[in-house]
């Protein structure tokens, strides 16, 4: 059976990840976050978890041998037999490229990108209200999604923390990094798959929404 791909590209708080759950979700597909898979392997302290430590505190990228390496496993794992959401990568034109080499083996491709866009200033907002739960990765916003009770999660009672990289000097340098070395992959897919831009800047089930009309546009949902 042939997988099914979709990548959510977007700057770093558009709501990729809000979005890419939910999506991967009512389609029957696996979440592959590289941001998400960085954290475990740094929570596990295994030595790739050591290596990204360093440029994940700094809004740097991990290099791309790595990151494809990462992906090339987590697709083979068992929930992701019917295909993937891409939340967070690829991030660099190589690592788009690498990703199509990896599919074209099991001759597969990416189905769709959809971009997530939101105005800067409102990026700054939702990532320094940002908390996320220490135990089970639940996610919430000071103001715009807050806690019943301030500083625990209501899914599972576990701790609620500020991500290392949501302080403000990271939160610029990973602004730049996204202008610099993602934006340019967006001219990749627009000369191959496309782009399906989703306007981010609206509550979350009104993104939620504009995803799902996407996919049915293309006539590939569930
Ligand atoms: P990663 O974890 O991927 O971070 P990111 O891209 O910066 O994105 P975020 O997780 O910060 O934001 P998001 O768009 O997922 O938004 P979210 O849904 O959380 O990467 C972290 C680091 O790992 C990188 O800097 C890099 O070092 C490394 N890395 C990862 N992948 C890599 C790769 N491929 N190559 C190299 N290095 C890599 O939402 C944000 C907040 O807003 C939340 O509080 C949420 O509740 C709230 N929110 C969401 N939607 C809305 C809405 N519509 N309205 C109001 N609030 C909302």
């Amino acid at each position: 059976m042939k997988r099914r791909h979709l990548v959510v590209m977007g700057p770093p708080g558009a709501g990729k990840g809000t979005q890419a759950s939910r999506l991967a979700e009512n389609e029957g597909l696996c979440r592959i976050s590289t941001g998400d898979l960085l954290r475990a392997a740094q929570q596990a302290g295994s030595e790739l978890g050591r290596r990204a430590e360093g440029y994940m505190k700094a809004g740097e990228l991990v290099p791309d041998d790595v990151m494809l390496g990462i992906v090339g496993e987590a697709l083979e794992r068992e929930e992701c037999a019917r295909g993937a959401v891409f939340d967070g990568f690829p991030r660099t034109v190589d690592q788009a490229a690498g990703l199509d080499r990896l599919l074209e083996r099991h001759g597969e491709k990416v189905e769709q990108v959809l971009l997530i866009e939101v105005p800067e200033e409102e990026l700054v907002r939702r990532l320094a209200g940002r908390r996320v739960c220490k135990n089970c990765g639940k996610l919430y916003h000071i103001s715009f999604g807050p806690s019943s009770q301030e500083g625990r999660c209501d899914q599972c009672g576990g701790e609620l923390v500020q991500r290392p990289d949501d302080r403000p000097e990271t939160i610029k340098r990973r602004l730049a990094v996204y202008r610099e070395e993602t934006r340019p992959v967006l001219e990749f897919y627009r000369g191959g798959t496309g782009v399906t831009v989703i306007d981010g800047d609206r509550p979350i089930e009104a993104v939620a929404r504009e995803i799902r009309d996407a996919r049915d546009a293309i006539g590939t949902g569930p």
